[in-house]
């Protein structure tokens, strides 16, 4: 129960024949509901006091709730797309869809059909990513335990496999995200809004006029080699999940990559990491972080400057900025790319404007941990290498001018104590433990996912 409620029903239960005793109660609620003290005053510490009032200093609503995660099943608290509005019944197709291995049937190689899905390379276990510097779907093959031991399968040529240039971008939090991809280039509104002459190519489906999800995830299908048809939905068996999700999208065209957009577009604004102990912390556990933690927390707020570009209840934003790190063929390990890759430019890619030269989108930090593979060029290895980078403030990209690199990236003077606080912060208290539960137990084909390819099928017990 809601503290506050307990005060209220305490209040109408209790026998108490004092009416100024019930008033004064009730100004109290009042005052607690205006000034947020559900909290427990008496289990806080000095540091959960000095994490507050650090919070709630460059928190735009003066509390905690502008970094409190909507609880699971409140739809109303993420910014949809208004022809695409959550509902349970597309949240479910959405969630066997995103690992439905049956939809790969546009392989370019017969080995490789139904071999893949969108898990590949955004993989629950490591906070949909892809545990590797880069995702690979059709022509890779293996999974490891966790996404780690993809590889690419020898009849494929490089320039046969699905990769991209840039890391996959965790799909936590984007229901928080208006405008999808590090350059931002998907979705028809907000900042994308003076930027249609650039939308042919790829972005031409941003004509359609959709948020960054519904326009990303259209083109994801082309792009990975998805046959979202009638007949291949049907053959798998979504029909009556399609009906019962689009009731009144006239049949003729109900089962489509729009659709099928529409579902998964809905099933991951779901994917919200609201288990994670600083979320329990910010509904009122103390016990949930370790004082190491709360330290971290301390300095992410505020000496060590993350809350000026990592923002929200999702820790991101949709604002570019240049770090100057390296970018993914420097690492030596990625397939086709190479220094002229498009991707290299972030934002000014797409816009082709100077001023948005090596830009990225400032991505969520949620389950970062085993991931193992940071920025957009998998430049770091580990959580401690990226807060160090911060700390020391010196680009590692000769390409990008300093011109380019934010006024907020420099030399934050953080001791060895401090990093070390900093990290924990990232790799547990920004960890939900129970991603499990975005995860369906089968999809409709009877598929292995989110790999189905022979070495995956028996690396993940499928066999
Ligand atoms: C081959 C690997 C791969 C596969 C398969 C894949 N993705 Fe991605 N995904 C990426 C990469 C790489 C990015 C970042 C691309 C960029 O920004 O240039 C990305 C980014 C995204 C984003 C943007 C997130 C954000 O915050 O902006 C969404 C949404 C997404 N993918 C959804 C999907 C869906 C849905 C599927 C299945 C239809 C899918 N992905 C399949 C590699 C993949
Ligand atoms: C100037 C704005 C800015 C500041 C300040 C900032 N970040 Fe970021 N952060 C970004 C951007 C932009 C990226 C992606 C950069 C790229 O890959 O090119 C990023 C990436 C990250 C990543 C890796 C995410 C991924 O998907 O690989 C982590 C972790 C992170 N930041 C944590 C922090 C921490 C901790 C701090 C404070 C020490 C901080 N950030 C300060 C903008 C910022």
């Amino acid at each position: 129960m809601h503290p506050n409620q307990y005060i209220l029903s305490y209040t109408m239960n209790s026998d108490c024949h004092f009416m100024n005793l019930n008033k004064l109660l009730l100004i109290f609620v009042l005052f607690c509901a205006l000034f947020s003290c559900t909290r427990d005053q008496l289990d806080m510490s000095a540091t959960d006091m000095d994490l507050e009032n650090t919070i709630s200093r460059v928190s735009p609503s003066g509390n905690l709730s502008s970094f409190t995660l909507p609880e699971t099943g409140d739809y109303s608290q993420f910014m949809q797309d208004p022809r695409n509005p959550m509902t349970p019944e597309k949240v479910a197709l959405g969630k066997l869809l995103f690992y439905e291995t049956g939809l790969a049937t546009d392989a370019i190689k017969d080995i490789g059909k139904e071999t893949y899905s969108c898990s590949s390379c955004h993989v629950p276990d490591k906070g949909f990513m892809p545990g590797r510097v880069q995702g690979i779907a059709d022509g890779g093959i293996g999974f490891g335990n966790s996404g780690e031991g993809r590889s690419r399968f020898h009849l494929y040529d490089e320039e046969e496999l699905d990769v991209q240039g840039a890391r996959p971008l965790s799909l936590l939090n984007v229901g928080f995200v208006t405008n999808t991809s590090w350059s931002g280039m998907f979705g028809a509104g907000n900042v994308n809004q003076g930027t249609e002459d650039k939308w042919k190519g790829a972005t031409e489906v941003n004509q359609l006029g959709y948020f960054g999800l519904e326009s990303q995830n259209i083109e994801g299908l082309h792009l990975h080699r998805m046959d979202a048809s009638r007949e291949n939905l049907e053959r798998l068996g979504y029909e009556s999940m399609y009906d019962n999700a689009f009731p009144n999208i006239p049949k003729h065209e109900r089962y489509s990559e729009i659709t099928t957009s529409f579902a998964i577009s809905a099933y991951l604004r779901t994917l919200v990491p609201n288990e994670a102990p600083f979320q329990n912390w910010l509904r009122g556990d103390m016990t949930a972080m370790s004082e190491e933690e709360k330290r971290g927390a301390i300095l992410f707020f505020s000496k060590a400057g993350c809350v000026n570009c990592h923002q929200g209840p999702g820790l991101n934003n949709q604002k570019f900025y240049a770090l100057g790190v390296k970018d993914l063929y420097e690492t030596g390990e990625a397939f086709a790319t190479g220094p002229n890759d498009i991707r290299n430019l972030g934002r000014g890619g797409f816009t082709e404007k100077t001023e948005d030269m090596f830009k990225f989108k400032v991505p969520q930090i949620y389950n970062m941990k085993n991931a193992n593979h940071y920025f957009h060029g998998s430049s770091k290895k580990s959580l401690k290498e990226v807060v160090e980078y911060f700390n020391d403030g010196l680009k590692e990209n000769a390409n990008v001018p300093s011109s380019q690199i934010s006024g907020f990236f420099h030399p934050l003077n953080l001791t060895p104590e401090e990093v070390n606080d900093l990290t924990s912060f990232l790799e547990h208290g920004l960890y939900d433990p129970n991603l499990n539960r975005y995860i369906p137990d089968e999809v409709l084909s009877g598929n292995c996912f989110p790999n189905n390819d022979v070495l995956s099928r028996v690396q993940m017990g499928c066999e």
